[in-house]
């Protein structure tokens, strides 16, 4: 588990208590108790009225066929997304509402109302089916965040592509990596994009991407970089690249959505997990779209005039989810900003929070440590007064970082809601309604109406402390990974019978609030990004100078987790500090920066079982420093003492 078992102790001792405001109670978006009790009443009946609260087509004939490990959910109802999150707001007032207000990093804005942002989708869906791209076919987005990004995902939901959206911050040989796996047709790039006021060089990635990306038959760019743009004009390959104003300018602006089955595939998403290949979760359109919409609704208590802001990336689920679809299919008004919370300095969110008027601000823990070690200073310099509600996801938060963002951020007037899900589960899972749920500092609460999550032992028996487990099957949830229905089987449904396994491990207190732990797995997550043990070690033994890698967690104040390595080297290499920039450098470029680790340790030997099996769990408490727990299991125990010494000596 990510954390140690102290703290999770220390944390259900917790027992400060935070009712729903009155003004929640009073004028919440949804009625959380008719929520619960018709969800318990008939859960299928219950998904199935949200879900009507959508456009379709054709009604569906069955709500739900479940044939573990495989649902289908609204069988035989036909909709489009794009559809949902464009044309069916065009049709009121929504029409001149601003859908998207963007901020770049260096203070350039643009917006789009969803009239607006219907055209721009349409034409940019048009120019996509010019370049040869059809239902199914898969598409490449790779980009900084833009309103491109959303324009791109929405464009291909609009003909039926799917999309597979690679964050910006991955290195060219994830990006091939992933162009590969999905054999996608199309890659939408961009010249760059900014971040602390550097230029990202998306284009030149994108280029090396390119050379080991035999699928793809055309690159799409968008201008981004200024400066940068006539240096990428210099390099567009002649009958594979492609400037998207060009294309968007030339294409009509009239694109009919494509008839979409509720059970086709909206898109794919690579995420880490205990291999070192990342894995494509593929998630379909109709029960993908109801539960984002429902849960943007509910747990956002969302209003007609909000201004809500999502600081995730859309190359992550959280983009996905609750800055595109989730959103917009509710015709809100969504703030997207391109760049770093401390560029040019550390009160820019907070700036952005004052100058459009923020009222639902959805962030991560590992920035709200970072803010609250920047200092009150920061956030108090702005009228913070337009935000109403908070939120949080990707890891657990800690009651420390919560009581300050609740005090300083939210002026304890904001309820926070802590919302637990995952890439797979596609939409949240466990969490606070704001109108109704009293919130204690670091618990996701209870599960949203209409999920069935518990805790279980190994055996699949109920207990208060074991594994996150969800039960049923829930609109939203992964269909497969893409191109591999064993790994699918063997990591989320091999653990119990017809029972989802996560992979995190959860508390349950003596009121049935869930407290989430951590992953169980070798995934780590570091700030909130997913990131699987066996991917650093894979890239660090692809470097000439290492013989074996073991990979570890390691706690860390404000990203959570940080990466710590332990290397063995080849015979005759010296690990010198040079070497261990070199292999943090080596990852970085194999993966990205994200994955690089912070601490390398060179070592003769790996603590191994007699069977060969390095042992993790002892490194992990090496890295942290802690006393190292059994050793006896070790075929050569020697090897902790002296990793411990050397630990010690470096201080
Ligand atoms: O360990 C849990 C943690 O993030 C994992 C999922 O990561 P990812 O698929 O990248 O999606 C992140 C955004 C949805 C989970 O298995 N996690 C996510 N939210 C929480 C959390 N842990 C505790 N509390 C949360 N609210």
């Amino acid at each position: 588990m990510s954390s140690d078992a102290g703290s999770f102790d220390d944390l259900l001792h917790e027992d400060r208590r935070f009712p729903p405001p009155a003004e929640f109670v009073a004028q919440a978006a949804v009625d959380a108790e008719d929520l619960h009790r018709r969800a318990s009443e008939d859960r299928e009946a219950y998904w199935a009225s949200w879900a009507e609260e959508l456009d379709w087509f054709e009604p569906w004939e069955t709500v739900l066929e479940w044939d573990p490990p495989f649902a289908q959910w609204f069988v035989g109802g036909k909709l489009n997304v794009a559809h949902n999150c464009l044309d069916r707001h065009l049709r009121g007032s929504r029409r001149d509402k601003t859908a998207i207000l963007w901020e770049g990093e260096p203070g350039d804005t643009r917006s789009f109302t969803y009239s607006e942002l219907h055209k721009e989708v349409s034409a940019f869906a048009n120019a996509l089916r010019g370049l040869g791209v059809g239902k199914g076919d898969r598409v490449t987005i790779y980009l900084p965040m833009i309103p491109e990004a959303a324009v791109a995902m929405l464009a291909c939901a609009r003909i039926g592509a799917i999309h597979s959206v690679v964050f910006g911050g991955f290195s060219p040989e994830s990006l091939a990596d992933r162009n590969n796996d999905a054999e996608a047709k199309v890659l939408i790039t961009a010249d760059g994009g900014w971040r602390r006021g550097k230029v990202v060089p998306l284009k030149a990635n994108a280029d090396k991407a390119m050379e080991r990306s035999p699928t793809v038959e055309s690159v799409v760019v968008v201008r981004r970089g200024g400066e940068l743009s006539q240096q990428v004009d210099a390099r567009m390959k002649s009958g594979r690249d492609l400037w998207y104003h060009h294309l968007v300018e030339e294409a009509r602006p009239e694109c009919p959505a494509e008839v979409m089955d509720a059970e086709d595939i909206l898109y794919i998403l690579y995420t880490s997990g205990t291999t070192g290949k990342p894995k494509g979760v593929v998630h379909t359109t109709g029960g993908y779209l109801t539960q984002a919409y429902a849960t943007t609704r509910a747990v956002f208590d969302l209003q007609e005039d909000d201004v809500y802001w999502c600081t995730a990336d859309v190359g992550w689920v959280t983009g996905h989810s609750y800055i595109v679809y989730g959103p917009l299919a509710n015709g809100a008004t969504v703030l997207m900003y391109e760049g770093a919370p401390d560029h040019p300095d550390r009160g820019r969110f907070w700036e952005l929070c004052q100058n459009y008027g923020v009222s639902i601000f959805y962030t991560a823990p590992t920035a709200i440590r970072a803010f609250m070690r920047w200092g009150d200073q920061w956030p108090e310099r702005y009228d913070l007064s337009s935000l109403r509600l908070l939120g949080t996801v990707g890891e657990p938060i800690n009651p420390e970082a919560w009581m300050w963002y609740r005090e300083v951020v939210g002026g304890e007037r904001c309820p926070i809601v802590d919302t637990w899900w995952q890439t797979e589960t596609g939409a949240m899972m466990i969490t606070p309604l704001p109108g109704h749920t009293e919130t204690k500092p670091g618990s996701a609460t209870r599960p949203f109406p209409g999920i069935d999550a518990t805790i279980l032992d190994e055996d699949g028996d109920e207990t208060s402390s074991g594994y996150l487990a969800v039960t049923s099957p829930w609109p939203s949830m992964l269909r497969t990974v893409w191109g591999d229905e064993e790994r699918f089987r063997a990591t989320y449904w091999s653990k119990w019978d017809d029972v989802y396994f996560p992979g995190d491990g959860a508390k349950r207190d003596e009121d049935d609030y869930l407290w989430i732990l951590g992953r169980v797995d070798d995934v780590l997550n570091v700030a909130g990004h997913r990131i699987g043990t066996m991917e650093v070690e894979s890239a660090l033994v692809e470097h000439p100078a290492t013989a074996e890698a073991a990979v570890v967690g390691k706690k860390h104040d404000i990203k959570g987790e940080a990466i710590a390595a332990f290397v063995t080297l080849k015979e005759g290499r010296q690990g010198t500090d040079d070497l261990m920039q070199e292999l943090r450098d080596f990852v970085g470029s194999k993966i990205g920066s994200i994955a690089k680790p912070e601490m390398v340790v060179f070592t003769a030997d790996l603590p191994k079982t007699r069977s060969g099996k390095i042992m993790r769990r002892l490194l992990k408490d090496i890295a942290e420093g802690r006393t190292v727990g059994d050793t006896t299991t070790l075929a050569d125990p020697a090897v902790v003492q002296r990793l411990q010494a050397q630990h010690e000596e470096k201080g």
